[in-house]
């Protein structure tokens, strides 16, 4: 047997998480483990994007990365949002331009094109990579991910990152009743998905609705909010906690809150304290927020950063913060930068 430390329940970011008080707010940032970072893109030239995903001795020691340099308070899996549309059976390519799913689900009859599937067996190597970072992360807690059944589906109608989303749309308003069918497969196989990442040794999970800032509130109530509900209910049953980041949302945080989940990450648009107030309205108590320093600020200079990012500590408040930038990190952002970030969060 290795020397296995799990995380306790009374770090930092779980106690964050389940909305207590906190002497400082826990910190993470998304895409923490990427190509800002010298030694990401040391191992980078050496194997391929979804090679690197599907390595676990590389995967797990780029989830370990951050923790390295910066001692981060919380590490996330490497992997990507698209790894289980492709366990769903969709072909996915990473190109120079981003994701490419060469073919794309455009009507009802392409629905046989995707199923659910067991974890175990199709994405084994997410298993295992938890399982390896979890014996290098000591007491610190691994987040583990998916992305909400709204952004998976963009994904698979659109194949690839779209800028206006009409392929979607088209697909809702054309065929409700597969869309509706489509959002709930995704869901299934995303739950069973994360229950393997929870048994495997995540302590908490997040997801990602990456592009839910382009529906509409009628959209959101006939199509969105159901499946991303339901996904959430039956995740928080197995008692880690469940942070859901709508990305683009904050015209509709009341009705986000009624999601129902721990904790929700918050982007850069609206300042921290209002966007609790909003998701107050709707939300179970207590919860929690996560973020919401915009990433670009970590291009500018240091002084800006160290107001902006101690601004965001303050508008936090002192129970149910997690601390993590309203999106996330550029591959452009200086070292430096996040140094900075890291003295402000911690007060050192
Ligand atoms: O946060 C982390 O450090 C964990 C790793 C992580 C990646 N992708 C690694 C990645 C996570 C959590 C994701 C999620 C993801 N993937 C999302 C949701 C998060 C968000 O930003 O809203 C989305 C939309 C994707 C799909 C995706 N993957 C896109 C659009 C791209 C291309 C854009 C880009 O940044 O290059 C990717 C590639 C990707 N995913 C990279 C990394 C480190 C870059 C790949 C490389 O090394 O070249």
């Amino acid at each position: 047997m290795s020397q296995m430390s799990a995380p306790t329940d009374d770090s930092l970011f779980l106690r964050a998480c389940r909305g207590e008080a906190t002497t400082r707010p826990p910190l993470w940032m998304m895409r923490q483990a990427g190509r800002y970072l010298p030694e990401y893109r040391e191992i980078r030239q050496k194997v391929s994007f979804l090679e690197l995903c599907k390595t676990p001795l590389l995967a797990a020691d780029v989830t370990l990365q951050p923790i390295r340099r910066f001692g981060f308070d919380a590490a996330i899996l490497f992997s990507d949002l698209l790894v289980p549309l492709e366990a769903m059976g969709m072909a996915v390519e990473f190109t120079e331009q981003g994701p490419r799913l060469p073919a794309p689900l455009r009507g009802p009859d392409d629905l046989t094109r995707i199923q659910s599937f067991d974890p175990a067996q199709r994405t084994d190597f997410v298993l295992e990579t938890i399982r390896l970072a979890r014996e290098g992360l000591g007491l610190t807690p691994l987040i583990g991910f998916a992305g909400a059944p709204f952004t998976v589906a963009t994904y698979a109608i659109e194949g690839k990152t779209s800028k206006n989303f009409a392929e979607t749309k088209k697909f809702f308003y054309r065929h409700p009743r597969a869309a509706r069918q489509l959002l709930a497969l995704i869901g299934e196989a995303t739950l069973g998905y994360l229950k393997a990442q929870i048994t495997a040794g995540v302590s908490a999970v997040q997801l990602f609705d990456s592009w839910v800032g382009v529906v509409s509130t009628d959209d959101w109530n006939d199509f969105v909010f159901e499946p991303t509900a339901a996904l959430i209910a039956a995740l928080r049953a197995t008692g880690v906690p469940v942070i859901y980041f709508g990305n683009g949302a904050t015209t509709i945080l009341d009705r986000i809150g009624a999601l129902g989940a721990d904790v929700y990450g918050v982007d850069w648009r609206l300042p921290l304290d209002e966007a609790r107030t909003r998701l107050a309205s709707t939300a179970r108590y207590p919860f929690a927020v996560q973020g919401n320093l915009d990433p670009a600020v970590l291009l500018g200079p240091i002084p800006l950063i160290e107001r902006r990012a101690a601004d965001v500590v303050t508008r936090g408040g002192r129970r149910g913060h997690v601390f993590n930038l309203g999106h996330g990190i550029t591959p452009e952002t200086p070292i430096e930068s996040v140094e900075a970030l890291v003295r402000v969060v911690r007060g050192s």
